[in-house]
């Protein structure tokens, strides 16, 4: 499996918090069958404000540590973006990490704050498009607003967003809204990646087998097989080749 969202990179946001923590998580990992993981630091400005520089440098240092400890994945680096209208020029230095580029397009994985949708969101997501940048949102299934107004979801697939489940939640382990909006968009094919969101051993682990067999037996093993393989893959394949 291929685990697109994870915050594995040590010491850097809420995620692992050191390299024996980071070294963990990806022996879970290996566990559970994931072959690749792409890291996702938050870039959340004023609260995260990680370089891209700085991202490159941390893959690289935890890549060399996964191949001293014989840790069979494949590493990549991306990031988890807070929407924040600032992202603006940051768009416009290309200082942003994609997390893939699918024919010729490319996509960030832009996460709604978790209290609500903020105005203008649909304005900054049209405005991202005439740039060439289609948006990955990240768990739509714990966002309160999304929660208590499922419309959202819609308006937001018109826009031209994907939508990027995690696997927990599918699992229960966000509560009975979360795991209900996941099933009710599985059932509808608007989910097009499940990712762990991983964050640490104890609080997050990245573990997807579980949230597969469930996919699995909701919409058949040829579907589920997209959510956790394919999808991935084909979004993130060129992260795994730089
Ligand atoms: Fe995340």
């Amino acid at each position: 499996m291929i685990d697109i969202h994870s915050h594995i990179l040590p010491g850097i946001d809420d995620g692992a918090k050191d390299l024996s923590e980071s070294l963990a998580l990806l022996n879970i990992a290996q566990n559970d069958g994931i072959t690749h993981m792409v890291a996702t630091p938050h870039i959340h400005i004023g609260r995260f404000n990680n370089s891209v520089t700085q991202l490159y440098n941390d893959i690289s240092t935890l890549k060399a540590q996964v191949l001293a400890n014989n840790i069979n994945i494949k590493l990549a680096v991306a990031a988890e973006i807070r929407l924040d209208v600032e992202l603006m020029s940051l768009v416009l230095g290309n200082k942003l990490p994609f997390i893939g580029t699918l024919d010729s397009v490319n996509y960030l994985l832009l996460e709604l704050p978790h209290s609500h949708v903020p105005q203008g969101y649909d304005k900054f997501i049209n405005w991202l498009a005439k740039k060439n940048i289609k948006v990955v949102i990240p768990h739509p299934e714990r966002n309160r607003d999304i929660q208590s107004n499922p419309f959202y979801i819609n308006h937001l697939k018109q826009l031209g967003c994907d939508f990027q489940l995690t696997a927990s939640s599918i699992e229960g382990s966000w509560g009975e809204i979360a795991r209900r909006i996941s099933i009710d968009m599985l059932e509808k094919g608007l989910v097009t990646y499940v990712a762990s969101d991983a964050h640490s051993v104890k609080r997050r682990p990245p573990i997807l087998s579980n949230a597969k067999k469930i996919v699995t037996n909701l919409i058949g093993e040829n579907k589920a097989y997209d959510l956790f393989f394919t999808n991935p893959m084909l979004l993130t394949e060129s992260l795994f080749n730089e």
